[in-house]
């Protein structure tokens, strides 16, 4: 399947069990041959695909080098993009030349900020492996790094040349980080697309990855198209983050993973749109059942004060306004502007 992304500059995402071997296939169409291609990759992920992918490339006529980092999120700073600025730099590349990145949310993040900032920005090609980078990361152009202070402080948006997602790359993927993938797969049935959710609940979108993916791929484009910058239309990809962030913020970035915490958000968010009569009743229960269903947890153990306590530095929060995003029901979703103690008054 392939899903066009009509950003300011278009490209195409690649959805195919197998896609990992046309890489050079597709590379080729839109960079010439002879090409110098920067293969940037982890240590859990390169040795799984690194070769097949080189091969690929350079079957097709690209000469090929790479960069390999240690896997992790606390890998995702400056450090390492200096390693990969270097790299660069010492094999000869110039403004003509490729990054294609290879990996989870992370080295997406990371190679697309190398290439939104190597010589003022160079094409790069994304090969998503993990379920949060194929369903979610991977379209709309974010890349960037932590500071210590917080997640994803540095960045820029560069939108890259072409996205390759194989689902089959999955299976290797550890469980916890593919249910954490699930729970954005699932807000975006939640917002957009009650036929995802319906097969979520059937249980049959897991026995058709491409066709799970990709219909999340499709939702996400539809708000990015709308909303590049993320000032408006986009906001809607927040929903369940409101209180999802916070929850993350109080068990310190660890423990909870940020979909997990979302998937609680999108619970609490039910909660407070069924009591303020936006939502369907019985929308908030649904979720968690297919949450549940999924071995995703549905609550948390710190109290409704904390929780919006923390949600006072919020990224989308404007000083006592929140922007919460609420659902109608699956598939409707809208921006609900609410006052801190309104939110605690209707989650109580
Ligand atoms: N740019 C965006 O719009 C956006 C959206 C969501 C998340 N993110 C970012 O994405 C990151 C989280 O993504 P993630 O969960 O993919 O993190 P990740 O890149 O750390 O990958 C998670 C783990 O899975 C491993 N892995 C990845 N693919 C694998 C495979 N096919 N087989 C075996 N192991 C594999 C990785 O080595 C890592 O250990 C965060 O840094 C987050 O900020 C960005
Ligand atoms: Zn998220």
């Amino acid at each position: 399947m392939v899903i066009d992304v009509k950003t300011q500059r278009p490209y195409e995402v690649t959805v195919e069990n197998g896609a990992m071997g046309k890489v050079g296939e597709i590379a080729v169409r839109l960079k010439k041959p002879g090409t110098k291609a920067m293969l940037i990759s982890e240590t859990h992920v390169m040795p799984l695909y690194g070769e097949r992918v080189l091969a690929s490339l350079e079957a097709a006529g690209f000469q090929t080098a790479s960069f390999v980092f240690p896997a992790g999120e606390e890998h995702k700073q400056m450090e390492t993009v200096m390693g990969m600025y270097m790299a660069l730099a010492e094999a000869g590349f110039t403004r003509t030349d490729l990054i294609v990145t290879l990996g989870g949310g992370v080295t997406g993040d990371m190679g697309g900020f190398a290439a939104a900032t190597f010589l003022r920005g160079i094409d790069f090609m994304q090969i998503p492996t993990s379920l949060v980078a194929q369903a979610d990361a991977s379209v709309g152009g974010k890349t960037g790094v932590d500071l210590p202070f917080g997640k994803n402080l540095i960045g820029a948006f560069h939108q890259p040349i072409a996205v390759v997602s194989d689902p089959e790359a999955l299976s290797t993927l550890p469980r916890r980080y593919f249910n954490d993938g699930l729970g954005e797969v699932i807000k975006h049935g939640c917002i957009a697309d009650p036929v995802l959710f319906e097969d979520l609940e059937r249980g049959g979108a897991l026995k058709d990855m491409e066709g799970m993916v990709a219909k999340s791929v499709a939702i996400k484009r539809d708000f990015v198209q709308a909303d590049a910058r993320d000032t408006g239309r986009r906001m809607i990809l927040n929903f369940g983050h409101t209180c999802g962030h916070a929850l993350e913020k109080l068990h310190g970035f660890k423990g909870l993973s940020h979909g997990e915490a979302v998937g609680i958000g999108m619970v609490m968010a039910c909660r407070a749109g069924e009591k303020l009569g936006v939502t369907k009743p019985g929308t908030g229960l649904r979720i968690a059942g297919l949450l549940e269903q999924y071995g995703l947890p549905t609550s948390d153990a710190f109290s409704v004060e904390e929780i919006v306590q923390a949600t006072a530095l919020d990224k989308k929060s404007d000083g006592e306004t929140l922007r919460l995003i609420l659902i109608r029901d699956i598939g409707e979703s809208v921006i609900y502007p609410i006052g801190r103690k309104e939110l605690l008054a209707a989650l109580a």
